[in-house]
């Protein structure tokens, strides 16, 4: 089964996917994207690069057809729900909350502020919903890691 953790920055699918690694395959997108293969260049007005979704899906479907039946691989950035995943885990956070997240990760005023216009909009669960087999949602505004681990665990074992 190929998971996708998603949500807005900030909403802990980095630090919650690092516990998961004991247990579960976990591709780091953000990482794969710095490779020249898995990008179309540079946003210079966000300062990024540019993800191609159709090389990054191409990819990891390869990898995970390679895995034994029945085996779980995590995805986790805030696009892999684009990748065609078997199930999409959406991270969420409350506002106040959200706006210390991406302080402590250093983003500047304006990249803050559209993030969190985004996750008011619920962009990332909207998109989700549209392309996506199977979508959970999961708040992480008061629960640790750890905790948010057990809730994708209990998920993914259903
Ligand atoms: N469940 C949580 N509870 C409290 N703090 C958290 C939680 N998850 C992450 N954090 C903290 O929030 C910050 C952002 O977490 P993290 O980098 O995992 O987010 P992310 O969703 O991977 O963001 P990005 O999309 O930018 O990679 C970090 O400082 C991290 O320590
Ligand atoms: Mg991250």
């Amino acid at each position: 089964m190929l998971v996708a953790i998603t949500g807005t920055p900030g909403t802990g699918k980095t630090s919650v996917s690092e516990l998961m690694e004991a247990e579960y395959s976990v591709i780091h997108i953000n990482e794969l994207v710095k490779k020249k293969e898995f990008n179309i260049g540079t946003d210079e007005e966000r300062d990024c690069l540019i993800a191609d979704t159709d090389k990054l899906t191409e990819h990891i479907h390869s990898l995970h057809k390679n895995m034994r039946d029945g085996e779980v691989m995590i995805v986790e950035s805030h696009l892999s729900h684009l990748l065609d995943p078997d199930l999409t885990i959406v991270l969420k956070t409350d506002t106040a909350v959200l706006i210390d997240r991406l302080k402590t990760k250093g983003f500047g005023k304006s990249k803050i502020d559209e993030n969190i216009e985004a996750e008011i909009m619920d962009v990332i669960l909207v998109e989700s919903t549209e392309v996506c087999k199977e979508v959970k949602v999961i708040d992480t505004t008061k629960r640790p890691p750890e905790d948010v681990y057990r809730s994708i665990r209990t998920i993914i074992c259903r």
